[in-house]
């Protein structure tokens, strides 16, 4: 017998659970235009707001993975590693990790997003870049890592596309932040992305999808379950978003931030996620924690991480001399403007009010497929914590205009609280799933 939606949905209202098959009908019909938004908005809402359970989000995850294709990696030599993070403001760590790992000689097969509502997405970073390519094949991406053993693509429209329908849905529906719709739109990516180990970065505050972190904990033993069901060994750190990571929010200001890490000319809070992120991974792949620390610091202090990132960019068409001078080769926008608010300390950056600052400056997309613009955004010179003096600048402000620049700095007013007590910095990795002994192992 079919099942019946109005059923299903209204099962899920009252606090039931559903069995895989009859998830898998769900999913199955809705993309087959069988069930439709409205029917599938109010199956969603009911299960935010009731709970999904483990078995539930299991199933949601299959029947994502069963939308697409897959990519094999098994011809790769070397332990294949895949980075994820569920979304977070300035939060430009792939471009930093992905070649730490291949210069520690991991296959990286990193399949990214764009950026989505006030959280940046790594390809629109990447194209920041003249030149740069994102939109590989599997085949093309297969090939890039068996040269250099690091690409950075687009998830192709062949890969989950189930994912794809059912997250522009969420987006509009207000049920983005639920941990069981997370996990399997995570996980679902992560699995046909064909890496045998995944590394998970969970934002959690202010400027994550999940603000919570015991909601934050959840998602990512979720994910570690989901994973080990399909063999593959999932770690995760559960990383602090309450103020943006990097010192810079926008495209190309990001990418900017990123190569000075890579060149060792910047410390500061994305250094040193980057080194916990990639030594996390290595973790996974079996390295000792003392091992894989210093290993992954040192990749990034010998310049080896790099080099790999001007391989990067060579292998998908971007100009390598972004290495070297990315302030000369990087897009620059035409207004630059400090602002300077009245001294003290700063004791709040509202990560989200940033992001959706730099979006309206022209950083993000209001609709589909827009194009943004890669100069604009913002530059914190300050952080949570710190103390700026009479007339010392705390943001700087990178427009397209005059009259946007100026809008900008009233909106910074709001995002940013100053004030007379000392504050401590946040700290950066709140918790970690997946580590501690336990036996989640993955095929080669
Ligand atoms: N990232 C994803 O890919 N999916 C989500 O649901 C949330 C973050």
């Amino acid at each position: 017998v079919t099942p019946s939606a109005v059923a299903l949905i209204g099962r899920k209202r009252d606090g039931g659970a559903l069995s895989a098959a009859e998830i898998g009908w769900l999913i199955s019909a809705y993309l087959r235009n069988e069930v439709d938004d409205a029917q599938m908005a109010a199956f969603l809402m009911a299960g935010v707001i009731r709970g999904f359970n483990d078995d539930e989000a299991a199933a949601l995850t299959e029947v994502l993975v069963e939308t697409g294709r897959s990519i094999d990696l098994s011809i790769l030599k070397g332990p294949t590693v895949d980075k994820h993070s569920t979304g977070g403001v300035g939060d430009v760590t792939t471009l930093i990790v992905a070649p730490m790992l291949a210069a520690a000689g991991c296959q990286v097969a990193k399949l990214s997003g764009r950026g989505l509502g006030h959280t940046g997405g790594t390809l629109d970073k990447l194209e920041s870049i003249p030149g740069m390519r994102v939109d590989l094949s599997p085949e093309q991406v297969l090939r890039q890592v068996e040269q250099i053993g690091l690409a950075v693509a687009a998830a192709g429209p062949d890969l989950v596309p189930g994912d794809r329908r059912l997250y522009a849905l969420r987006d509009v529906t207000g049920t983005v932040g639920d941990p069981a719709l997370i996990a399997s739109s995570v996980m679902s990516k992560k699995i046909a992305g064909g890496a045998a180990h995944i590394l998970l970065d969970v934002k959690v505050g202010g400027g994550a999808l999940v603000a919570d972190l015991e909601q934050a904990r959840t998602l990512a033993e979720r994910c570690v379950t989901i994973g080990s069901a399909h063999g593959r060994r999932v770690g995760a750190l559960l990383t602090q978003m309450d103020e943006p990571l990097a010192p810079a929010v926008g495209n190309a200001l990001e990418v900017g931030a990123a190569v000075e890490v890579l060149r060792g000319d910047r410390r500061g809070p994305l250094h040193d996620l980057s080194v916990e992120l990639a030594a996390a991974t290595l973790r996974l792949i079996g390295h000792k924690e003392e091992e894989a620390v210093s290993k992954s610091a040192g990749v990034l202090a010998s310049g080896e991480a790099l080099e790999k990132f001007r391989e990067l960019v060579s292998a998908q068409g971007g100009d390598p001399s972004c290495v070297d001078r990315p302030w000369d080769v990087l897009p620059s926008a035409d207004v630059v403007v400090d602002w300077t608010p009245s001294p003290g300390v700063v004791q709040r950056i509202d990560a989200r009010a940033i992001g959706e600052l730099a979006g309206s400056l022209g950083a993000a997309r209001r609709r589909l497929g827009e194009a943004i613009d890669p100069a604009v955004g913002l530059e914190l010179l300050l952080r949570v914590g710190e103390r700026s003096e009479d007339g010392q600048p705390v943001a700087r402000i990178h427009a397209a205009s005059r009259t946007d620049a100026e809008e900008a700095k009233d909106a910074l007013e709001q995002a940013v609280t100053m004030g007379d007590e000392a504050c401590e910095p946040l700290p950066l990795v709140l918790g970690s799933v997946g580590f501690d002994g336990e036996d989640h192992s993955a095929r080669p």
